[in-house]
């Protein structure tokens, strides 16, 4: 990752006002990183890429935001009225990590510093810890879904992580609920830097229609890994996929947890901005309701995805699959 020097109160002087609609042909990536970063620079759209993944992990830390409060992945919520905790999948408190065997082990993916590294717009402290491949592959990957132009420039690496969602989420058996509240808090942190419902829309439909569906047919997501699978909710609870192909996945195994003595969630939650507590009731904000169902009733054709997306005239990004 290249340098954070930026203003943050500079940077975010537009976040706050409404933003004018974004242009079809311009991808949601290039569209927010010049509203709010003003230059559309790979330096920048790296930037803007590490303000909302960064956010979508450990809730809004930015100032100013425009009223969104995001209570971020590691925080324990409800999702359509459903608890959900997905800490102890980061903690290493769960064997569900894909390390190449036949079931999953233990990976502390908070080794790298926690949240104080995030709140300071960087991945980890350590380039060799699990949080730092992490962080950046979910920049890179997120960039790509998002159409950035600038992408594979110096400043923004092109995605370097593996090419299968499937294989890299396969011993977690992650249910729809898990798989609802990660997406609603994607578009949480989207709301928090002011991105319009319409754009955070699109994300969430691409995300769902893409890996919401036990037994997807291989599909091609960034364009030079090709056709992989995808499917990151596999557990029995996620809807089938039109053409499930079945045959092509494992059974999906609930992941078994890991003797507390090598878990670091007590480390964890002692740093955490706000140690969060589930919830009595639903969704936090008025801004979540929009995406209660992770799933449309009917799934959209993958024509309706890239426009959304704006990739028709962005390079790279899930053009591939969609043609
Ligand atoms: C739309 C939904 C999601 C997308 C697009 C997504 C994407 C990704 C990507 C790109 C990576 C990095 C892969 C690599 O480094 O090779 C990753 C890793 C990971 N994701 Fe997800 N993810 C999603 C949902 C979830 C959910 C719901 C969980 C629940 C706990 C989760 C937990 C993880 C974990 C623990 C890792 C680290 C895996 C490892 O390195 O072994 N993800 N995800
Ligand atoms: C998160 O956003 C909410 C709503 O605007 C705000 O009250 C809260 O202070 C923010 N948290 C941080 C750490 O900035
Ligand atoms: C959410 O709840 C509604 C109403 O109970 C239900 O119809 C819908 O299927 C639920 N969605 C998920 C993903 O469970
Ligand atoms: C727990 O930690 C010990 C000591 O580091 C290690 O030998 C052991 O394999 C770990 N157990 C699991 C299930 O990860």
């Amino acid at each position: 990752m290249t340098s954070m020097r930026f203003s943050k109160t500079a940077a975010f002087a537009v976040a706050s006002t409404v933003l004018a609609q974004r242009p079809e042909d311009t991808s949601i990536c290039d569209y927010y990183t010049t509203a709010l970063l003003k230059d559309n620079t790979a330096d920048n759209q790296a930037t803007l890429l590490t303000l909302v993944v960064n956010t979508v992990v450990i809730g809004n830390y930015t100032e100013p935001n425009v009223g969104v409060k995001v209570p971020g992945i590691l925080a324990p919520g409800k999702y359509n009225g459903t608890d959900v905790n997905l800490l102890p999948y980061f903690t290493g408190e769960l064997a569900s990590s894909n390390r190449g065997g036949s079931h999953g082990v233990s990976v502390n993916f908070l080794d790298g510093g926690g949240a104080e590294p995030l709140k300071n717009n960087k991945p980890a402290n350590s380039e060799s810890s699990s949080q730092y491949f992490l962080l950046t592959h979910l920049y890179q990957f997120f960039g790509s879904l998002l159409g950035c132009s600038k992408q594979g420039m110096p400043g923004f690496d092109a995605y370097e992580g593996h090419a299968s969602m499937y294989e890299v989420h396969k011993f977690m058996d992650l249910d729809p609920y898990e798989f609802g509240y990660f997406i609603s808090q994607v578009g949480l942190a989207a709301s928090s830097f002011g991105v319009a419902n319409s754009d955070i829309q699109v994300v969430a439909t691409a995300l769902n229609s893409l890996f919401g569906y036990r037994c997807a047919p291989p599909t091609t997501v960034i364009e030079s890994q090709g056709a992989q699978l995808q499917a990151i909710c596999i557990d029995e609870a996620c809807p089938l996929a039109e053409e499930a192909t079945c045959d092509s996945y494992g059974p999906a195994v609930e992941p078994s947890s890991v003797p507390p003595s090598n878990s670091t969630s007590t480390t964890w939650m002692a740093s955490y901005p706000s140690t969060p507590k589930p919830t009595g009731s639903g969704s936090t904000t008025s801004a979540s309701s929009s995406y209660v169902s992770p799933y449309p009733t009917a799934i959209p054709t993958a024509g309706a995805v890239a426009n959304g997306l704006g990739l028709a005239a962005a390079a790279g990004g899930i053009v591939a699959f969609l043609l």
